[in-house]
């Protein structure tokens, strides 16, 4: 049976870079706090109404497929990931093979927020291994700019997270010391408020009655979208970050360690992890209770900010870019975020 190869990667940011003081226009925060908690140096901005999340896609992919050395008629299968869609539905991946001018083929968004790229990644790489495709398109994409509470209520949430796509195409490869070892998948749904955006949505107050009681019950899940809700600011990301990052830096290195036990590895044979760019200071701590060197970890979160399923495409096709991944290197992906979902990919480049 053959593996999946990534064949061809790449990564589109907008032009625009908004810069932590940039933020003080809006709200009260402080380069200082930014950097400190998370650091963020800077971000990028999609063009407000040139760009969306599908064409920054297009852009990944453009390049992506390029460096495979195919055509978009060549793709036979994409996988879009986002939480930033230009559609409530239907999803980006219509729109990206319209926009490509692809063929009829089959188009699956996947909406698994930071981990959503790994999950699309590990869903490709089973379609590949069965033989069913031959080169997949894998895309994660966010415009998140466009829905964040750019006042001091939403700072918590609004000064992470930055626009950007990456993009790779999956191929099939029979090369001893290459392609996609194994992925591992997970979830806890126990804490699915604690990174949320609940409305609009059709919950109807269930579960958010229950979990999220602080809110004014007529903001929210009554109808589909009210005057209340936006009045109420509910129409924006909810996030305990605390109880985020206490999940993170546990689950992390639980999801990393799976990866290596399950192929007889170890954080020696490791080139490269590519943690999702969260929060550098999650990486960080990753990375001291994992035992790994400096040059074992990429982060890149400094200028991109946390680009959610674009940050792990994004960063390592970056590394690669720069030459710090080689055929044959060892590379780990490893993502957790909202839902919560967790996941790990390890792969031989
Ligand atoms: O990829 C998606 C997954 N998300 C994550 O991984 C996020 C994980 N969590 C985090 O990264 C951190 O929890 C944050 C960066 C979001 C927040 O950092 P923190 O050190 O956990 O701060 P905190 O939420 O405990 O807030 C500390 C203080 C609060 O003020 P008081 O109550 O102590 O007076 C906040 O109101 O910092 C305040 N604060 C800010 N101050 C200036 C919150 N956001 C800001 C801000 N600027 N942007």
């Amino acid at each position: 049976m053959p593996l999946s190869k990534i064949a061809g990667i790449g990564f589109y940011v907008p032009a625009n870079v908004f810069t932590n003081d940039d933020m003080k226009q809006y709200m009260d925060t402080s380069d200082e706090w930014i950097q400190e908690r998370t650091g963020i140096k800077e971000r990028r901005y999609a063009d407000r109404l040139g760009e969306t999340t599908t064409t920054m896609g297009v852009k990944a992919a453009t390049i992506a497929i390029e460096r495979a050395g195919i055509t978009p008629q060549d793709i036979d299968f994409i996988i879009f990931a986002t939480l930033s869609p230009d559609y409530y539905f239907p999803g980006c991946g219509v729109l990206l093979q319209r926009a490509m001018k692809m063929k009829e083929i089959g188009a699956l968004d996947v909406r698994n927020q930071c981990s959503g790229f790994v999950y699309a990644l590990s869903v490709a790489d089973q379609f590949i291994k069965t033989g069913m495709y031959k080169n997949i398109l894998v895309v994660g994409s966010e415009k998140h700019s466009f829905g964040l509470d750019f006042s001091t209520r939403g700072r918590n949430v609004s000064v992470i997270f930055g626009d950007g796509a990456g993009a790779v195409v999956l191929q099939p490869t029979t090369k001893s010391g290459q392609g996609i070892l194994s992925t591992h998948l997970h979830s806890d749904g126990s804490s699915a408020e604690i990174l949320a955006m609940y409305n609009p949505g059709t919950h109807a107050n269930h579960w958010v009655n229950e979990k999220v009681g602080s809110f004014d019950e007529a903001a929210i899940g009554q109808q589909f979208i009210s005057h209340a809700m936006i009045d109420e600011a509910q129409l924006f990301p909810n996030m305990d970050g605390p109880a985020v990052f206490k999940k993170a830096i546990e689950k992390f290195p639980e999801v990393i360690n799976e990866a290596l036990q399950k192929n007889g590895l170890t954080t020696n044979d490791l080139k490269l992890l590519i943690p999702h760019q969260a929060n550098l200071r999650i990486a960080q701590f990753v990375q001291h209770r994992m035992k790994l060197r400096d040059d074992q970890v990429y982060n890149n979160i400094q200028q991109y900010g946390n680009t959610t399923a674009a940050s792990i495409p994004i960063a390592l096709c970056e590394a690669w870019e720069k030459g710090l991944v080689k055929e044959g290197d060892l590379i780990c992906l490893a993502a957790f975020g909202s839902g919560f979902t967790w996941a790990s990919a390890l792969l031989h480049w």
